[in-house]
């Protein structure tokens, strides 16, 4: 691919603003500048450099980000910066949008991407495609309100009932709870029916993907599809 289109693809401007980036200097491959747009690279592994931060090409973005609180996933936040603006300007450029939400206080792993099917394929209802939330209750949870989180409980608003697909207690007030769904403030709305609250809630894993521990607030990296589903 000519290292014009190269820079367009991964959200480096318009092609005019990324012909410039390389007539003026501003790319390198392999320590190399390379100031002829027009040159050829096998896009297999490629790693550029652009004002001397790399960037692995990647037909399409898929980032793992450790949402700190304070932050809305929404494009057009209303009270808070959206987690885009955690994100450099080409990740934004190109398009990468949250998969599904976090509320603003919950933390830990957020999946980005461009790629509009695999979003579907990991928010579609039928993909059952499971979460483990840390949650921290206000108050001490009692192997009753376990029960219930089990077997099913009824929010508002639903048709069914919801439940844990597995629970891992951790100590009186924390506990690890999987689901498959992604209904509106599921967590905070199921601890709320079985009479607690939760205090912070923090995701730790979306399909196979767990949030590494050296990914720290704020952070993010690129993944591959293979290590989510
Ligand atoms: N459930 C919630 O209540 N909030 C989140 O942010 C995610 C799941």
């Amino acid at each position: 691919m000519r290292l014009e289109q190269i820079l367009f693809t991964q959200g480096f401007g318009t092609r005019h603003e990324c012909r410039g980036l390389i007539v003026n200097g501003h790319v390198t491959i392999n320590q190399t500048v390379v100031e002829d747009p027009q040159s050829d690279f096998d896009v297999n592994g490629l790693v550029f450099s652009v004002d001397g931060v790399n960037w692995p090409y990647v037909e399409k973005a898929i980032i793992a980000m450790n949402k700190p609180t304070g932050y809305e996933c929404s494009r057009k936040p209303l009270h808070h910066p959206s987690v885009l603006s955690l994100l450099p300007a080409p990740l934004r450029n190109r398009g990468v949008q949250p998969v599904g939400r976090l509320d603003e206080d919950t933390t830990g792993l957020l999946i980005l991407t461009d790629d509009g099917a695999l979003i579907h394929r990991l928010t579609h209802p039928k993909k059952h495609v499971s979460k483990i939330y840390r949650v921290t209750a206000k108050h001490a949870m009692t192997q009753e309100m376990f029960g219930r989180l089990l077997e099913g409980v009824m929010l508002d608003g639903e048709r069914e009932k919801v439940a844990a697909d597995d629970l891992v207690q951790i100590d009186d007030y924390v506990f690890e709870m999987q689901i498959t769904q992604g209904k509106y403030h599921q967590v905070k709305r199921m601890v709320a029916a079985v009479g607690n609250r939760v205090s912070a809630l923090h995701r730790v894993a979306l399909g196979n993907y767990h949030l590494p521990d050296d990914l720290t607030a704020s952070k993010w990296r690129f993944i591959r599809r293979e290590e989510l589903i």
